[in-house]
């Protein structure tokens, strides 16, 4: 496995989505194999009720493992609903729910603010307190790291304006139908990990067929002797950058960490860029001022 570092926060580049992964019982079933597989980072989100689940998973299974909390790595969001003054005690819930003392890196889900029109002004002036809880939290040492997700140009560098403790990585929607370059580019000038979501195109089947049956991917999955994901997953790795496959079949799960052994070559990089089409399959954060 490979790990990336920022500001003196270090992590696997690969770890597990969790949307989706609802009850407890699959919850188990899922982190168990991950966890055999290899899988050390874990991402979930206030909204996806599941942390309960997670918490009470890790707790049973990661001695079991004879693995320790410090062995793992979790990310957890501040759902939409949370920011501002109810961040700092639903950062605390969210440790609660996970059975944990620290949360290795919490994340601004979504730069507007549940009931709030797109437009509206507070969306702005929420986050700004919703960041400045998660530094109080930081000071505190309930959360070793802050990071935001689904954070555009304008945000990220208005964020920059206000924020005392900079963010360690950014969260965003990233797959070769959408190759977010000025993201990309601003996480390497402030020297930020940046973590691809939907690698392999949402939890919606049909926008996940949109990119392992795209003709592209699968050439050169059969010249490596490899599967779509696979392909789509190193093509991201090879950048340096992160992801997070959600998957709760075994089978899957196996083979989206089973990516190190193989590199894609310069014409295979080349023709999957060719792909974009700045093509959101998930949500287009542009229109949150
Ligand atoms: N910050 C945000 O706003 C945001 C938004 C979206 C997602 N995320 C995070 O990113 C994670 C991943 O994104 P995502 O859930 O949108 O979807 P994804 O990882 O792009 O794709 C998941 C889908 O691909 C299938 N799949 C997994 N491995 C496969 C394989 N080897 N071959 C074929 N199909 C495979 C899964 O089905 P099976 O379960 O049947 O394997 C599932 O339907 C989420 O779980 C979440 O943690 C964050």
């Amino acid at each position: 496995m490979i790990y990336l570092t920022a500001n003196e926060i270090s992590m696997p580049i690969l770890g597990l989505g969790t949307y989706k992964i609802k009850s407890f019982d699959l919850c188990y079933n899922v982190v168990e194999n991950a966890l055999k597989y290899g899988y050390r980072m874990f991402d979930t989100a206030q909204v996806y009720k599941n942390e309960e689940d997670l918490g009470k998973s890790f707790e049973i299974i990661l001695p079991k493992l004879n693995l320790k909390r410090e062995d793992i790595f979790i990310i957890t969001k501040i759902a939409t609903y949370n920011h501002a003054d109810k961040c700092y005690e639903s950062i605390k819930k969210s440790m609660e729910n996970l059975r944990t003392k620290y949360i290795d890196m919490v994340l601004i889900h979504w730069p507007g603010v549940k009931g709030f029109k797109l437009d509206d002004k507070r969306n702005l002036e929420y986050r700004i307190k919703t960041y400045k809880e998660l530094e109080r939290a930081y000071t505190e040492g309930l959360i070793r790291s802050i990071g935001i997700s689904n954070y555009n140009l304008k945000h990220l560098e208005e964020l920059f304006t206000y924020c005392t403790i900079k963010p360690v990585l950014l969260q965003s929607e990233f797959h070769p139908l959408l190759i977010q370059n000025d993201l990309t580019n601003f996480c390497k000038k402030h020297g930020m990990i940046f973590q691809a979501y939907s690698s392999l195109g949402t939890s919606d089947a049909e926008s996940t067929k949109k990119l392992v049956d795209n003709e592209t991917i699968k050439n050169i999955a059969k010249k490596h002797g490899k599967t779509s994901a696979q392909i789509l997953l190193k093509w991201a790795v090879q950048q340096n950058i992160s992801v997070i496959p959600k998957s709760s079949q075994v089978s899957h799960l196996r083979d989206n960490i089973d990516i190190f052994d193989f590199n894609l070559d310069e014409q295979d990089v080349d023709l999957i860029n060719k792909l974009d089409r700045n093509l959101h399959l998930c949500w287009n954060p542009d229109t949150v001022l």
